[in-house]
Parts: C-alpha cells; structure tokens; sequence
C-alpha cells in the first residue's frame, strides 16, 4: 500500500509502498542505508543483500542523489534513525536515475543556489520554510473568516497608483494608455469595504524597488484589510489581534520546523498583548538617544529600524507619521497639519516594517488636494473620490507583507528564501 512518509509510524512492523526520491546514500559491504524523502519527510530505507537477493540489490547500488524511485518494504520501529522509524527494503523499482546533482552537500555561495532555485527547493533547508510560509497563509485566511471579512480579490493590472509614482511597472493597455502592475489592492478594498464593510485581499504586488536589501522583492504577496468605521486606534488593536493569532499557530502547528530552522521559540513566545504603541515623535527622540542622525521629517532607514525593534521584545507600533513621507491616501491629523494618521508595526529582533496601515482620508476636498499634491492624475481616481460622495465614513486598513513576515517568524536573514521563487531587481530567473 502506497503511503507518505509523515505518516509511516501509523504501520509499524507492516509493508508499505513509498515513492519519492534519494536525498543521500551510504553503503557498507552488505548493506546500503537509503534515505528517501517523499515532499512530507523522510526515512531511512535499509537494503540488506541476504534478504534483498543479488539482483535487487545491484539496483540499490546504482541509485544516487536525487534518482527517483518505489521502494516496498517493512516499517520498522528505530531509536536511533533520525526519523525514529526505518523501512528495512523488500523490493525497490528506480523511475529515473539522476545525473550529477549540482547542489551536492558541500556549501554553496547563494548566487549559485538562486541560479539553482528550482533545485534548492528540495534541500531539507527549505522545507521548514515554505512548510511554514504555507501555515501562515492558511491562519491568515482563518483569522480574517473567523472575524467576519469578507475575501475581495482585487485586480493585478490598474489604471490608477495605488501608492506611488516611483516604483511602478508599467505595460501597455491597449487604447487605455499605460497599465500599471498593483503596488497594492488597497484603493479597491475601499470601495469593497462600502459594500461589505470589513474585506480583505492576498495577492501578488509589483513594486519595482531599486533597493538591493535583505528586505526587498519586486514582486511579494500582501494581505491587506480595510475596515468601514474603524478609526486608526481600532485599526492597531486588529493588527495585533492578527499577529498574535499567526505567531500561535506557528507555534502550535511547526515546532518540527521551527526546531529544523534553530528558531529562538522563547522569541516567539514572547509576542503577547500588548504591543508597545509608541509615536513618530517618541521614535525620533529614542533613535536620536541611541546615536542615529536621523531628524524629525525623514524615514526611518533599515538601521533605523534594526535599533529600535532591538529596544522591544515584541513588535512595536510607531503611528502618526509625517505626511510628507506617506501615501497620499492618508488622514490628515486633526491637530497636527504636518502629519498623518497611520502606523506601521515593526516585528522584533531588529526585523522592521511588517505592516503598513493607517486610517483613510474621508473627506473629498482634502483627498483631491493631496492627490494634486503628490502630482497624481486626479482623471484616473473618479472612480476612487466617488467614494467620500456617497455615503463616506471614517475607514482604515493595512497591508501585512507576507515575506517579511516569513523571515521574521522563521529568523531569517533575508527575505529572498521566504518565497518559492524570488524576484527581485537583478533575478528573473527561473
Ligand atoms: O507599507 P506599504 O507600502 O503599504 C501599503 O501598500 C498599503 N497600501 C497597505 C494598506 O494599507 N492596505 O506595504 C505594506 C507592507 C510593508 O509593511 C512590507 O511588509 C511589505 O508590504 N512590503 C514589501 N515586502 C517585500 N518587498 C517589498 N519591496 C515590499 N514593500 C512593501
Ligand atoms: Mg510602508
């Protein structure tokens, strides 16, 4: 009977049928241990020549890394195999013998490993990762079912900014002019969130980034919110509900991989209401305290970032943002004209932006004014201001980037293997 290796303790002492491929071999005399992983674990197949015969085993001899094969064989109970479990062979059926595998065990420089991206998506390096990118997803999409949003999926190709003028892909449409790839879904969450009040959307977004850093992709998935009635306090308070939600999850579902990954647990466990809400202002003066230039108007650089998530053992939320450095989208202060009412969250352990969030401008002339501000086309945002026409309502939102959130929980140095295939502005292949 053919099974997966997750699940090989349920058939101790019982024959079983596994298909997958070698990750290594080694032999002695008689005796060949072959461990076969199958994309849910992996198991030490063991090919005895006394029981196997001469001729099955001659086949074991010819498997190398990466070969694909069918191997029966019986479950055996085993302390000291890794897996706790061994397959002791009664017969094996090879489906391919591979050639050279290029991504031997010796360290590989990571040019050469990006290069070979579609191939170190099987090193048991990876495996935690993405296992956990997967889970990520799927508590995300529970959490926001669980409170009541609705999913609005948003289109990819748009014909009005959603962010920015500056890091923008952009193809022909026809007789419409440029297309624009989404930067975000956000401006159509929230006419959605007119229609059914809370909505969320998890896609792809394009940002053609110059920045080379360990932080940044041209293309990375984003979950974002948007929320009708929501000021920017209420705004944080889901945010956070939402994070604790995920780091819980992660913990109850992957400590195999957290455990594979070195994972501090203790870190993660720590990400606990309620997270430090601290302003602009306060992060200017902290920073400053801590020997950074940075001065009041500017943003906060990846350094930046590094030193003031270091101060906090969970994440943090700085809110109230100078306007100048924000989206246009954002609510004017109401005491403050220089600044905006939004927050990002910084995840800990010198991680950073996470989070992009504020609370949205309602009202039409104001809205108007900093589109011709941030010198956008006011034709292609009719549609957009029609919202603070009919019925317009204080409404926030957030966008969560699901890569930085990855690294973060995974501990991660940089975000290009949080993602199957990373592309980012020197890499497009494969
Ligand atoms: O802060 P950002 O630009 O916010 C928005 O796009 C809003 N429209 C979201 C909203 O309110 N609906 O991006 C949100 C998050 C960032 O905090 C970061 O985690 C991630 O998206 N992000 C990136 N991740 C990887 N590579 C990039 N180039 C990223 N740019 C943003
Ligand atoms: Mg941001």
């Amino acid at each position: 009977m053919k099974i997966y290796i997750k699940d090989i303790g349920l058939y101790v002492d019982k024959e079983v049928m596994i298909e997958g491929w070698v990750r290594t071999k080694r032999s002695s005399g008689k005796i060949q241990f072959i461990l076969v992983r199958d994309g849910t674990g992996e198991v030490q197949a063991v090919a005895f020549k006394p029981e196997l015969g001469e001729e099955k085993f001659a086949i074991c001899d010819k498997l190398c890394i990466e070969s694909s094969l069918r191997v029966w064989g019986k479950v055996k109970k085993d302390e000291r195999a890794s897996t706790g479990y061994e397959l002791g062979i009664t017969d094996i059926q090879i489906l391919q013998i591979a050639e050279d595998y290029p991504l031997q065990k010796k360290e590989h420089g990571t040019q050469f490993l990006l290069d070979n991206r579609h191939l170190w998506l099987r090193s048991a390096g990876q495996f935690p990762i993405l296992r956990i990118r997967n889970e990520i997803i799927i508590a995300i999409r529970h959490f926001f079912y669980e409170n009541d949003f609705i999913l609005i999926d948003t289109p990819i190709l748009t014909g009005s900014i959603g962010e920015t003028a500056t890091t923008l892909f952009a193809t022909d449409y026809f007789d419409e002019g440029k297309a624009y790839l989404a930067q975000t879904g956000q401006l159509y969450l929230e006419a959605a969130c007119m229609a059914f009040s809370k909505v969320y959307c998890f896609g792809p977004t394009f940002r053609a980034e110059k920045s080379k850093t360990r932080r940044h992709l041209t293309e990375f998935w984003m979950v974002e919110a948007e929320m009708a009635f929501y000021d920017s306090n209420m705004n944080m308070q889901l945010q956070e509900d939402m994070i604790i939600y995920i780091v819980n999850q992660i913990l109850k579902k992957c400590q195999p991989e957290l455990k594979k990954l070195n994972r501090d647990i203790s870190k993660l466990e720590n990400v606990k209401s309620p997270f430090p809400r601290i302003s602009y202002d306060e992060a200017i003066t902290i920073l400053q305290k801590l020997g950074s230039n940075i001065e009041w108007g500017k943003d906060f650089g990846g350094d930046d970032e590094t030193i003031l998530t270091k101060q906090f053992d969970r994440p943090v939320f700085v809110y109230d943002y100078p306007k100048d450095i924000k989206a246009f989208y954002m609510k004017q202060h109401p005491t403050d004209y220089r600044k905006v009412k939004c927050n990002d969250l910084l995840a800990s352990e010198g991680y950073g932006e996470i989070i992009g969030a504020s609370q949205r401008e309602d009202d039409y002339n104001k809205l108007m004014n900093a589109i011709q501000k941030h010198n956008l086309n006011p034709k292609s945002y009719n549609w957009y201001l029609d919202l603070r026409k009919y019925g317009s309502v204080p409404h926030s939102g957030f966008g969560l980037g699901l890569e930085r959130t990855v690294g973060w929980i995974c501990g991660l140095h940089h975000v290009r293997e949080t993602i199957p295939f990373p592309r980012m502005i020197n890499r497009l292949n494969p």
